[in-house]
C-alpha cells in the first residue's frame, strides 16, 4: 500500500464487478476505507472479502440506484459505520437490455429499456449527488486544501457515437455536464467534481457483449493500438480523489487510447 488514500472513506457505486470492483480494489490499497455498492450481495462479498483478504478495509451496502430511497439509505449507512464520506465515485450504470447486448438501435426502442436507462443512468445520478453531497461538505477542510471528490465515470463514446446505442449514450452524456456544474457549485466548499470519459476497457461484461465488428471498429478509431484495462480506470480514479489532483476540478480525463481528445 502507498496510501495516497489513507484515512478517507470512499463510496465506490458499482463495485460488485468490472471497472467498480477494481477500483475498490485499487482505493483499499491505496489505504482508503472502501463502501462496495451495488444491487447483487453475493458478488459484493466476495469484492469485500478479496479486500480484506489482501489487508484493506471494505464493506458492502446494497443500493439500487433506480431507488432514490435506496441511494439515500446508501449515504446514511455509510456515515453512520464510518463517520465521513470523503469520495464518492459514481461509476454504476445500467446498459439496460433484455437480451443482455449493449446495442439498442433507435429502431428497436423499447420503453422499458428507456425507463431503467433513464431511472439509472440520470435519474440515479442526480439523487445520488445530492444524497452524498451533504457528507462530502462537511468532511472538506477547503482553507486547509483538504478537499472531498467526486468522481463520475463517462463514456468516450458519447463523444464519437458508435451504431446502435442512442440509449446507452444519451443516458451517459450528461456525466460531464452534471460533474462541470458540481464543480462550480460546491469547489467553494471544497467539493471536487470530475470526470473520467472511458473508452472501451476491457471487463468481464464488456468482452461478453462485444461483437467482433464493434471491436474492429474501435481499434480503428483508437490512436493506441490496445484497448484499455480496468487498472487504467482505477489509476484516473485514484488520481483524481488524492491530494494529488487538489487543485483539478470540472474537467473530464479521457482515458481511452485516443479514442477522442
Ligand atoms: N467497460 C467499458 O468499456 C466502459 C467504457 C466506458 C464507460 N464505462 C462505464 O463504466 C462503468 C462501469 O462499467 P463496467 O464495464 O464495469 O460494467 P459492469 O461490469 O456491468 O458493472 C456495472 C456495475 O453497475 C452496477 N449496477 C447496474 N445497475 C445498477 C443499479 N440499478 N443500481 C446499482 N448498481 C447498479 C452493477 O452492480 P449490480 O449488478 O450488483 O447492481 C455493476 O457493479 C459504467 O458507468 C459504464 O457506463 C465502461
Amino acid at each position: 500500500m502507498s496510501g495516497r488514500l489513507e484515512g478517507r472513506v470512499s463510496i465506490i457505486t458499482g463495485s460488485t464487478s468490472g471497472l467498480g470492483a477494481e477500483m475498490a480494489a485499487r482505493f483499499a490499497a491505496e489505504g482508503a476505507r472502501v463502501v462496495v455498492s451495488g444491487r447483487s450481495r453475493e458478488r459484493g462479498d466476495a469484492v469485500v472479502a478479496a479486500i480484506r483478504g489482501a489487508g484493506g478495509e471494505a464493506d458492502f451496502i446494497a443500493c439500487d440506484l433506480a431507488d432514490e430511497r435506496s441511494i439515500r439509505a446508501l449515504v446514511a449507512d455509510a456515515v453512520a459505520r464510518h463517520g465521513r464520506v470523503d469520495d464518492l465515485v459514481a461509476n454504476a450504470a445500467t446498459t439496460a437490455t433484455a437480451s443482455g447486448e449493449k446495442t439498442t438501435g433507435i429502431l428497436d426502442l423499447d420503453n422499458a429499456v428507456l425507463e431503467t436507462s433513464i431511472a439509472t443512468n440520470i435519474r440515479g445520478l442526480l439523487w445520488l449527488f445530492k444524497h452524498a453531497l451533504p457528507a462530502l461538505i462537511e468532511a472538506a477542510r477547503p482553507a486547509e486544501r483538504r478537499t472531498s471528490s467526486i468522481v463520475a465515470i463517462g463514456t468516450s463514446g458519447t463523444r464519437n457515437g458508435a451504431p446502435g446505442m442512442p440509449v446507452y449514450f444519451s443516458t451517459k452524456a450528461p456525466v460531464e455536464v452534471m460533474v462541470r456544474s458540481l464543480a462550480r457549485e460546491f469547489g467553494g466548499r471544497g467539493v471536487r467534481s470530475n470526470c473520467i470519459s472511458a473508452g472501451l476497457i476491457q471487463t468481464e461484461s464488456e468482452m461478453r457483449t462485444m461483437t467482433e465488428e464493434f471491436r474492429r471498429y474501435v481499434l480503428k478509431l483508437n490512436a493506441l493500438p490496445y484497448f484499455g484495462r480496468p487498472e487504467d480506470i482505477a489509476n484516473a480514479a485514484v488520481y483524481l480523489c488524492s491530494d494529488e489532483a487538489a487543485y483539478v476540478t470540472g474537467t473530464t480525463l479521457c482515458v481511452n487510447g485516443g479514442a477522442a481528445f
